[in-house]
């Protein structure tokens, strides 16, 4: 049996592990992908320093960028030598963080031309997440292709809260494509023209006490909050100020209680309706992007179609990346991991590349 290297946790708040893993062969739609490149996410610290969902040894990463290597007898979207990115995060031979991943053809896409795999790797786990979240917990369609007529919703008031994040930006790009054209935000004062740029109409400091007044006063009723930091006191207490009877709030699990430091380890729930006080009729929903498969448009026509069509379209562009350095595989995971801890990137990607295979 072929082996390969792979990067696990190996207990929680533990220094990332390097295994050997087996490398296998696809089978029926199945493709083999030697992972190029990867994007941490936050998910990587709630599950390294918080135990999330994980058993030890777990192989880590769910966004690849790479070259398809092998291809199971019934693949029929992509061939050997493809360039592609894609989101899977199912099994350990689908995850990113190894040489090699063994994944559904649906779970990638091929990467347009003109667009780097650096580029493509900040995509697929939070362009998956907006149209999830946005279609699934806040109820509101997103059709494909989009229709031409101009959406009921245009005048909608919609919040994305953290805006500059990887999710956010996505939701402000994907949301103002479809037609969604009253969009509020929140982040640092330094990010409001950048995120006026692909889609928001009003922008706010989360860090001023008074920000839910100043939301109040640009939409008396947002009936639509998509919250991609789900923080008990950074976002939702704040949320919780504002929302009314009949908004609906769809924030991105787990609800953060308290955040991984390099002292402090975390703190999470899954429970948006208990962990704050919510005015009687407001609907607090947990996301969770896992289940987007349970679509059968999403499951074949999201990562494959839809993704690439829009980066290729100029429709939503790439987070800006930064390249975390190091040695090997091991000690790239390990600095990136160490970055998300410490929470050095804002409105930005950390990319690394994984495997130093030259094939
Ligand atoms: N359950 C699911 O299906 C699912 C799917 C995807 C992601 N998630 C979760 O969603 C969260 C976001 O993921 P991500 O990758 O998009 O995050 P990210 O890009 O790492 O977010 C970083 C940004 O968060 C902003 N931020 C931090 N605290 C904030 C606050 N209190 N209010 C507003 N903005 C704040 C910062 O903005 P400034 O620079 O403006 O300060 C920073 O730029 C993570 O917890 C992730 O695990 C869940």
């Amino acid at each position: 049996m072929s082996t390969h290297k792979a990067v696990v946790t190996v207990a929680v708040r533990a220094p990332l592990g390097l295994i050997d893993v087996p490398t296998v062969a696809p089978t029926g739609r199945e493709v083999q992908v030697h992972v190029e490149w990867t994007a941490s996410t936050p998910l990587d610290l709630h599950q390294n320093d918080g135990g999330l969902l994980v058993t030890h040894p777990q192989v880590l990463g769910d966004g690849i960028a790479g070259t398809i290597t092998a291809a199971g007898a019934d693949a029929k979207n992509l061939a050997v030598g493809d360039k592609v990115f894609g989101f899977a995060f199912r099994e350990n031979k689908q995850k990113a963080y190894q040489d090699f991943a063994t994944v559904p053809e649906t779970t990638l896409g091929k990467i347009p031309a003109g667009f780097s795999m650096q580029e493509a790797t900040t995509l697929p786990n939070n362009t998956v997440t907006i149209f999830h979240a946005v279609t699934k917990d806040l109820g509101l369609p997103l059709e494909w292709p989009r229709p031409s007529s101009a959406s009921p919703h245009a005048e909608t008031p919609i919040l994305i809260w953290g805006g500059a994040s990887s999710c956010g930006q996505y939701a402000l790009q994907i949301l103002s494509h479809w037609g969604y054209k009253n969009l509020l935000t929140t982040a640092s004062k330094k990010h409001h023209d950048y995120l006026k740029s692909i889609g928001a109409r009003h922008t706010f400091d989360y860090h001023d006490a008074d920000v839910a007044s100043q939301i109040l006063k640009a939409a008396p009723h947002v009936p639509y909050v998509l919250d991609c930091i789900a923080s008990q006191q950074g976002s939702l207490a704040r949320i919780a100020e504002f929302a009314q009877a009949g908004t609906v709030v769809a924030a991105l699990l787990p609800v953060i209680i308290r955040d991984a430091t390099d002292d402090v380890a975390p703190e999470y729930s899954m429970d948006t309706q208990g962990v704050v006080k919510w005015a009687d009729g407001v609907e607090a929903r947990g996301v969770r992007t896992h289940f987007y498969e349970d679509d059968a448009f999403f499951k074949e026509h999201l990562q494959s179609t839809v993704v690439p069509e829009l980066l290729a379209t100029g429709v939503v562009k790439p987070n800006k990346q930064r390249i975390v350095e190091g040695a090997t595989l091991l000690e790239r995971a390990q600095e990136a991991m160490n970055l998300l801890r410490r929470k050095e990137a804002s409105a930005e990607r950390l990319v690394w590349r994984v495997s130093d295979l030259k094939l």
